[in-house]
């Protein structure tokens, strides 16, 4: 995770930022420290990447890598704003000592459009990801990259649109109106039970959520998946990231996955 020292919006690359639109920097902070804090309060470790001024969305952190069996595949940016955002988190990785550090020759922001599960990865484009980088992957990772094409601007992440549950046991929850009909098939074929949220829940940004298999830490406005979750055997944690929204993420966003 990153602390948003330095959030603002500045510059708009998706719907959700408006430049015009006041930040309150310690509210973000605050917000975010308690998303940390309760990951830690759940028994995961948190590492914490140093963020730089020149870099306002460096907060979204899940865009800047993919760890899968300890292997990082690194990020690069489809905007130029974000661009150095990638170095940073290579560098960290390399002080981290972690030994397979790729850095990527086609465009993929990290865990934005990487969701995996423990039969594939499936990947986002249309909006940020190259096509081609689902190859890309799929070759380092050597596992299966399924593509979903995304189609509403308004979710140009697949994190934004779908979320892994269990990865053991692959389920996931997602919003079908984020998909073409044909990527809303293969969801189907693939994920016969998910949990299919509406679009109230998905326009509170409620797919980008995080779950340890139990726990499923999500926006607290997406009020119509806390009861579905529960039926499913998981524990809902609302979180309130209201100033990082204004940027276009919140949970998942702020939060990149180390998979050993
Ligand atoms: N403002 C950032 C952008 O548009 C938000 C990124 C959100 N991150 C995510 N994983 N969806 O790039």
């Amino acid at each position: 995770m990153c602390p948003p020292e330095h959030f603002k919006v500045t510059y708009s690359i998706n719907p959700w930022m408006d430049p015009g639109k006041p930040v309150d920097v310690p509210l973000a902070l605050t917000q975010w420290e308690t998303l940390r804090d309760r990951y830690r309060a759940l028994g995961h470790t948190v590492d914490e990447l140093v963020p730089h001024a020149g870099l306002p969305d460096m907060v979204f952190s899940a865009n800047g890598a993919t760890v899968i069996d300890g292997r990082v595949l690194g990020a690069r940016f489809a905007h130029a704003e974000r661009a150095e955002e990638a170095a940073e988190h290579l560098a960290w990785f390399r002080g981290q000592g972690f030994a397979e550090v790729a850095e990527p020759v086609h465009i993929n922001e990290g865990e934005g459009d990487f969701a995996v599960t423990s039969s594939w990865i499936l990947a986002g484009r249309g909006f940020r990801a190259s096509p081609l980088s689902h190859g890309e992957a799929q070759e380092f990772f050597g596992r299966p990259v399924i593509g979903l094409d995304l189609v509403d601007p308004r979710y140009y992440h697949l994190d934004t649109a779908l979320a892994v549950l269990d990865d053991e046991a692959d389920d996931v929850m997602y919003f079908p109106g984020a998909f073409s009909p044909g990527s809303q098939a293969v969801l189907r074929r693939l994920f016969p039970d998910a949990l299919i949220a509406s679009e109230a829940d998905a326009a509170a940004l409620g797919m980008n959520a995080v779950s340890d298999g139990l726990h499923v830490l999500l926006p607290q406005g997406a009020v119509g998946l806390f009861e579905p979750l529960r039926e499913r055997g998981y524990e809902p944690v609302g979180v309130d990231l209201g100033e990082l929204l204004k940027g276009g993420g919140s949970v998942k966003c702020c939060t990149q996955e180390l998979r050993s």
